[in-house]
C-alpha cells in the first residue's frame, strides 16, 4: 500500500480479470478511484463488491464507442474526473492465416486495436477537457514486435497498438497527457489458462524465458503503476517489454507443440 495515486481518478478497461484486474487492485491499494469496464459482468461485480467505494463498474464492450463514452463519463461525473487510464481488454484467435476465419480475424483486431483506439480517443478527450494532463498506457504484447506462427491477428493488432501509442504521445503531449505501452510476456492469467490443458505449451514459454518463470499479473500492474505515477513523468510515446527476458529468445513454435 502507497499514496503514489491519491487523488488521481483512472479507468481500466478489462478491469474485471488478469492484467486489468491485478492493475486495478495495486492502483485502488495507492488510492485511486477507479471506473472499471469490461463485457463479464459476473466478475466485475465480484470485483466491486471486493474494492468497495473506490470503485465503481460498468459492463462495457470496448468495441462498441457509445460504451467507452459511457465510461469516462462515468469516471469523470462520478469521481470528477480523469487522470490514468489502462486500456487492457484483450483476447486471441489462433489459425493458420491460410485457414483464418475473417470475422475471428475482424473480432481481434476490434477488440485489441480498435477498442484500444477508442479507449484512447475518450480518455484523451476527457483528459484534454479538464486541462490537468493524465497518463494513459495501452497493454500491448512481446508479439508487437515477436512474430508467432498461428497468431497473425493478434500480432498484428498489438503491432498496430504500439504505433497507436506513438501517435497518441505525439497528438497528446502538448496537453500534458503522457501515452505509454506494456508489452508483456507470458503471463499466468485465464487467457493463457489453456496452457493448463497443454503443459509442453506453458513449459516452452518458461524455457523462453531467461528469468526462468512465467510472468503474474503483478509484474504488469507494477510496471503500469510506474508508467502512470509521478515517477514516469519524462516517459511517453514508448512501450516497455515487461517479458523476463523473453523476448531475446525465439516465440515457442505452439503449433508444432500442440500437434497443429
Ligand atoms: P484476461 O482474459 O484475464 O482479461 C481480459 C479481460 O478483457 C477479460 O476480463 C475480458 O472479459 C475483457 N474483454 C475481452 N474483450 C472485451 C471487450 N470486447 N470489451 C470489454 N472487455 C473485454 O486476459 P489478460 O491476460 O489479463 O489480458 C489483458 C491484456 O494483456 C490483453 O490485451 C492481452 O492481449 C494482453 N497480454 C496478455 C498476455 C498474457 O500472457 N496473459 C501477454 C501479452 C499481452
Amino acid at each position: 500500500m502507497g499514496e503514489r495515486l491519491v487523488g488521481k481518478v483512472g479507468v481500466v478497461t478489462g478491469g474485471a480479470s488478469g492484467i486489468g484486474l491485478a492493475t486495478a487492485r495495486r492502483f485502488v491499494g495507492e488510492g485511486a478511484r477507479l471506473v472499471l469496464g469490461d463485457r463479464n459482468a459476473e466478475l466485475l461485480a465480484e470485483i466491486g463488491a471486493e474494492l468497495g467505494e473506490s470503485v465503481a463498474t460498468e459492463v462495457i464492450d470496448v468495441t462498441v464507442e457509445a460504451d467507452v463514452e459511457r465510461l469516462v463519463a462515468r469516471a469523470v461525473d462520478g469521481f470528477g474526473g480523469l487522470d490514468v487510464a489502462v486500456n487492457c481488454a484483450g483476447l486471441g484467435a489462433f489459425s493458420p492465416i491460410a485457414e483464418h476465419p475473417a470475422d475471428d480475424w475482424r473480432t481481434v483486431i476490434d477488440v485489441c486495436l480498435t477498442g484500444v483506439f477508442l479507449s484512447v480517443k475518450h480518455e484523451a478527450q476527457a483528459m484534454r477537457a479538464a486541462g490537468r494532463g493524465g497518463a494513459i498506457v495501452n497493454i500491448a504484447s512481446i508479439n508487437a514486435r515477436v512474430p508467432a506462427e498461428g497468431m497473425s491477428a493478434y500480432c498484428c493488432a498489438k503491432a498496430a497498438v504500439e504505433m497507436l501509442t506513438k501517435c497518441a504521445a505525439m497528438e497528446l503531449g502538448p496537453y500534458g497527457v503522457r501515452v505509454s505501452g506494456i508489452g508483456p510476456g507470458f503471463v499466468d492469467t485465464p487467457l493463457t489458462a489453456f496452457t493448463q490443458v497443454v503443459p509442453a505449451i506453458r513449459e516452452a514459454y518458461v524455457a523462453s524465458t531467461p528469468l526462468g518463470r512465467a510472468g503474474q499479473p503483478d509484474d504488469i500492474a507494477d510496471a503500469a503503476l510506474f508508467l502512470v505515477s509521478d515517477e514516469g513523468r519524462w516517459v511517453s510515446g514508448d512501450t516497455l517489454f515487461v517479458d523476463g527476458a523473453s523476448m531475446l529468445k525465439s516465440y515457442p513454435e505452439l503449433h508444432r507443440i500442440a500437434g497443429g
